[in-house]
């Protein structure tokens, strides 16, 4: 508790694992925003409404229409991503690098949930987490 409390006073604060609070605030805000970057270094950022926490070092998305991110970490697996709440200005990054899954227990678990919008899911991209920068709430009047 003090410990979580320390944490949570300092700006910026690097860690391999997703704390409580961290994965609380991604499985609250939707879309994240996925940042890669092709080998040549060409960036390309945009929403993942499917991105999720799967375990404390690991987050997932669906792709269903992403080929410029695909192509990206097809050629460059290192990631970030904002998860940003517009009511609070506060949220996290997640720094990782990620894998594309094409079948397994969670490429299918994806494919369930999406079915029924009769989206079909390509591929999952699992993102091993190497950083985690919480980023606590800016705006006047904001609880943490
Ligand atoms: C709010 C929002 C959420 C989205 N969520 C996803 C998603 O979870 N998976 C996906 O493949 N595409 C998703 N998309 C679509 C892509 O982000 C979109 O096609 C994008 O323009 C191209 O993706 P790319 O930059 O990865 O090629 C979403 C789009 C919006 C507007």
């Amino acid at each position: 508790m003090v410990a979580d409390a320390k944490i949570l006073s300092i700006r910026r604060c690097a860690t391999a694992r997703l704390s409580e609070e961290a994965k609380r605030i991604v499985s609250a805000t939707t879309p994240a925003f996925v940042a890669t970057a092709s080998k040549n270094g060409r960036p390309n950022v945009s929403p993942k409404g499917s991105f999720k926490v799967i375990d404390d070092e690991h987050v997932a998305f669906a792709e269903i229409a992403s080929p410029n991110t695909i192509a990206n970490i097809r050629e460059n697996p290192q990631v970030e991503v904002l998860v940003f709440n517009p009511d609070t200005w506060g949220g996290c990054r997640i720094r990782g690098r990620a894998e594309i899954l094409e079948s397994g227990d969670l490429v299918e678990s994806f494919r369930a949930q999406f079915a029924p919008m009769k989206m079909r899911v390509r591929s999952v991209v699992k993102i091993a987490v190497e950083e985690v920068v919480m980023m606590p709430p800016m705006k006047a009047g904001s609880k943490k």
